[in-house]
């Protein structure tokens, strides 16, 4: 559609012009969502993350690469003032690609793409233009295995990282969750050199308060 590519290039400017700011020193300033590390392996760690609201936008692509775009371009939109309160949102890291059980990559055949809200709108956020069919997340308390990787988050290196992240798992023996994988991307879409990514998947640690049984189904929550 000719006004979704419109709002896409727009976004992709803006974004040009976020990066161009990070460059400068502001990154200090962005917002992340609170966890602590809980386990501390050589190749993954394990965060426990506290419950937050997250702003999400449904993808229906085979293309984790384009629904991540297409995902960042409508949430990017709604932080520059597409909602009903013309509220401006300050940039938030990182932006989460869900990879939803399917037929893709990672056997995955649609995406949620999510975006952390920051403090000041986590108890009430401005409602976003009904066209961007955004909606809100609430991300439970829970834990997550983290596997970094660097460069591009691609189809190819993301079915890589989670199969090496789901290797690590499988050998220390942790329970991973039916939440599927996730990509966290730390940088903003044009910048070329020192891109951080991490691959996540839900674990359980009965062991380790917040990481047991029980809290994966307290936590359950739909999208
Ligand atoms: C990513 O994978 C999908 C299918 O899984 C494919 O259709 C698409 O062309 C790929 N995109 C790139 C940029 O490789
Ligand atoms: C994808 O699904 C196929 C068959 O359903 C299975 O054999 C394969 O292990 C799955 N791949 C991943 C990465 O989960
Ligand atoms: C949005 O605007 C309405 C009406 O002016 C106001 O009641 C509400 O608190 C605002 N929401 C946010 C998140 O600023
Ligand atoms: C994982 O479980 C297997 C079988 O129960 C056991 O032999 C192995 O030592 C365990 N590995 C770790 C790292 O706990």
């Amino acid at each position: 559609m000719e006004k979704q590519r419109l709002i896409m290039l727009l976004a992709l400017i803006s974004a040009a012009c976020v990066s161009i700011l990070c460059n400068s020193g502001l990154t200090e300033a962005i917002e992340s969502p609170h966890y602590k590390i809980v386990l501390l392996e050589s190749d993954f760690h394990v965060r426990l993350y506290s419950k937050s609201v997250w702003i999400s936008a449904a993808v229906d692509d085979l293309s984790f690469e384009k629904a991540t775009l297409c995902g960042y371009a409508r949430l990017f939109a709604y932080t520059q003032g597409a909602n009903l309160n013309s509220s401006w949102l300050p940039p938030t890291v990182p932006v989460v690609t869900a990879l939803l059980p399917g037929a893709g990559p990672l056997n995955s055949s649609a995406y949620s793409v999510r975006l952390y809200l920051p403090s000041k709108f986590q108890a009430e956020l401005p409602s976003p233009f009904p066209e961007l069919d955004l909606k809100p997340y609430i991300w439970p308390i829970r834990c997550v295995a983290v596997r970094r990787f660097y460069g591009f988050a691609t189809n190819k290196s993301v079915v890589k990282e989670a199969g090496r992240l789901a290797r690590s798992l499988s050998k220390s023996n942790i329970t991973t969750g039916d939440r599927g994988y996730s990509v966290a991307q730390y940088s903003p879409p044009l910048q070329i050199i020192g891109r951080v990514n991490e691959v996540w998947v839900d674990v359980t640690l009965d062991e380790i308060d917040g990481c047991g049984t029980e809290s994966e189904t307290a936590g359950a929550s739909a999208d």
